[in-house]
């Protein structure tokens, strides 16, 4: 299977596991699994979610990881303030990077939004530099997507 089929996999998945569930928890529980068994070689697959001016730790697997992230530092905050997705070959150059897992070396961040507004990022990250590409950053926008229209909004 090359990626753009593993994806198209996962996204299959994830359509089946949502079932008619609006819960933005649940589903992100659920996303953050699906991303953990299917995507090879990572160490951390999972959200976090927008609250005044930081990012939140939501649900994920992987090594347990930073609770709280400032808006506009390190990988997440910057992709989430930029509003743009942000695939980082090696993450130990990139300025302000949060190393909540010391094994992570490339990292891909996927904003979420709702009506152009960030609400939160899908973050994975992996233990090999220049693990993620266009395809991946393909991938996990079509699930961030998937999650938004499928879940009531976070209170
Ligand atoms: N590396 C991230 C922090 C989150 S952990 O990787 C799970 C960052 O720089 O924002």
């Amino acid at each position: 299977m090359d990626k753009a089929e593993l994806y198209g996999e996962l996204e299959k998945q994830a359509r089946a596991l949502i079932a008619g569930e609006r819960d933005p928890i649940a589903n992100a529980a659920n996303f953050s699994a699906l991303m953990w068994q299917t995507l090879p070689d990572i160490n951390w697959a999972g959200f976090y979610f927008r609250r005044t001016g930081w990012l939140v730790l939501g649900p994920f697997q992987g090594k347990p990881a930073c609770s709280r992230l400032q808006m506009g530092h390190g990988v997440c905050g910057t992709a989430a303030k930029q509003c743009k997705t942000l695939i980082v070959p090696d993450v130990h150059k990139f300025d302000g990077h949060v190393a909540c897992d010391e094994a992570s070396n490339s990292e891909l961040v996927v904003p979420l939004l709702n009506h152009g507004i960030v609400t939160g990022v899908i973050d994975v990250d992996s233990p090999s530099f220049d693990r993620f590409d266009e395809v991946d950053a393909k991938g996990i926008e079509a699930l961030a997507r998937f999650w938004e229209v499928s879940s009531d909004e976070l209170r």
